[in-house]
């Protein structure tokens, strides 16, 4: 902290400096922070990564096959044929990646845990090599300061169980796993989300065929597929309860978010029957604790087989609800019975380096709004945000992702609204880290805020976990 006038110590300055205990960057201190723009007192900071995407060591400390080595080595699944078998190796570089959060000055780690790596078959008999490295991560963690949040399940289902998602038996494994995971961890943890965006391991993986593994079923069996996956959630949350009292419970869920095209009361309406309608099967059966009427009548014939007991499983209630938000989707009031009509983008309309990634930060407001207006969380969490850029290092090694920057900026700008409104945002995990295995594309598109050499698996800072750590440190965007 070199040449810093007395004038130019701030009020956000000398907090942040208690939080972090590390020399603050200089330019912290060039401006004040108004309290009217600040994210709540005990805000948390973090970053989120997944098992499969950043471990590597897929054979290694008694790891079974999950369905994502089996369909990455599928030849024409992933771009360049791309697998997670060496991804970050965090397997062995995990204590380096601690010391990147800890640099970072996080006080938050949303991180999953390999479900193969505990059951190898899924179920059974358990397996001690991989709980224990899981407890060598956690206590690097805890160690550092950095209270960890686990997701029990981010896509890497054991390829043992018979069937996969389209078997019942794979939810009630899920909620055996669930228990022993919590058993064995409530000393570490004290935070968990059962499972990571129902969406993609569900339809995408057996309706699309887009994800592992691959299928493209029918709409009844597809709907099946999403019940057993709400089921697993469900049951989960019980085995949590029940084996880990003390810990808060909740999930990590990619709602469609939908930004009323003019902020006027008509539709901001239209916005909001949108969230409920388009998320039927998902976040909004969770939180009502029941199919909506209007997705069993849609769904007819194809909707799916409910048994005794399984809805109470699935409405359990939840401490809070993690939101994964990257894109918004726009909708209008249209006079419709419905209420509302989704408007496709524009061909000029903007996007980050992957072509999903549409620009529209006022969905980190309107996330947070819909769900809440709609269900009262006790608590929200933006469990990811983030993007991809084209991030090419400079000759001297420098990353300059000001576009990374531009979107975190504007998201968190919009988050922070949120906040001062009065919802109930508790916390924050950037997507991602670093730079990792992004599933169907393989290494192509960066969202780390390190950036990795996957030859020599180097971690280097970008610009934008500079950028990250001042807005963490001041507990404001600006
Ligand atoms: C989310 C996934 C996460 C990562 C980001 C970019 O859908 O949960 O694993 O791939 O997108």
């Amino acid at each position: 902290m070199t040449n810093v006038t007395r004038r130019q110590f701030g009020k956000a300055a000398a907090a942040a400096a208690a939080l972090a205990g590390l020399p603050l960057p200089e330019f912290l201190f060039a401006q004040q922070t108004p309290d009217s723009r600040q994210f709540p007192k005990g805000f948390i900071w973090g970053c989120a990564t997944a098992a499969y995407q950043i471990e590597g060591g897929v054979r290694e400390g008694g790891r079974g096959p999950s369905i994502w080595d089996i369909f990455s080595h599928t030849p024409g699944k992933t771009y360049h044929g791309d697998t997670g078998d060496v991804a970050d190796d965090s397997y062995h570089l995990y204590k380096e990646d601690v010391q990147l959060l800890k640099n970072l000055g996080v006080g938050a780690y949303r991180m999953s845990i390999s479900w193969p790596r505990i059951f190898p078959k899924g179920k059974g008999q358990p397996n001690q090599a991989g709980l224990d490295y899981y407890k060598r991560v956690l206590d690097e963690l805890l160690a550092n300061n950095i209270t960890p949040y686990i997701t029990l399940f981010h896509w890497d289902l054991p390829a043992a169980l018979p069937g996969g998602w389209q078997s019942r038996a794979t939810a009630l494994a899920f909620g055996d796993y669930a228990a022993y995971v919590s058993r064995q961890l409530s000393d570490r943890v004290h935070r968990f989300m059962t499972t990571n965006e129902f969406v993609c391991f569900t339809d995408l993986g057996y309706k699309d065929g887009y994800f592992a593994p691959g299928l493209k079923l029918p709409p009844a069996q597809a709907n099946q597929v999403r019940h057993h996956g709400i089921l697993a959630h469900g049951l989960a949350v019980q085995a949590i309860r029940a084996n880990a009292p003390a810990a808060q419970v909740g999930l990590a869920e990619n709602a469609q978010v939908f930004v009323p095209v003019i902020e006027d009361r008509a539709n901001i309406e239209a916005a909001r029957r949108a969230t409920r309608e388009e998320n039927a099967p998902f976040l909004t059966t969770l939180l009502e604790g029941a199919y909506p009427a209007s997705y069993l009548e849609r769904e007819g014939a194809n909707a799916p087989r409910v048994e005794p007991g399984d809805m109470k499983a699935i409405g359990s209630p939840l401490d809070f609800v993690g939101l994964n938000v990257y894109t918004p989707r726009y909708v209008r009031a249209d006079g419709s019975a419905r209420g509302y009509a989704i408007e496709p983008f524009p061909a000029s309309y903007p996007h980050m380096a992957s072509p999903w990634l549409y620009l529209g930060p006022e969905c980190s407001y309107w996330a947070v709004r819909n769900v809440s207006e709609l269900w009262s969380p006790r608590g929200i969490y933006i469990t990811e945000n983030g993007c991809s850029s084209a991030d090419v290092p400079t000759p001297d090694g420098r990353i300059e992702d000001t576009d990374r920057i531009m979107y975190l900026r504007n998201h968190l700008t919009n988050l922070q609204r949120a906040a001062a409104e009065g919802f109930p945002v508790k916390g924050y995990f950037l997507w991602s880290l670093l730079d990792n295995f992004e599933w169907t594309d393989g290494y192509s598109k960066r969202f780390g805020i390190h950036y990795v050499d996957y030859k020599t698996l180097k971690r280097t800072p970008k610009r934008s976990a500079e950028w990250y750590r001042a807005a963490m440190a001041r507990n404001a965007v600006v």
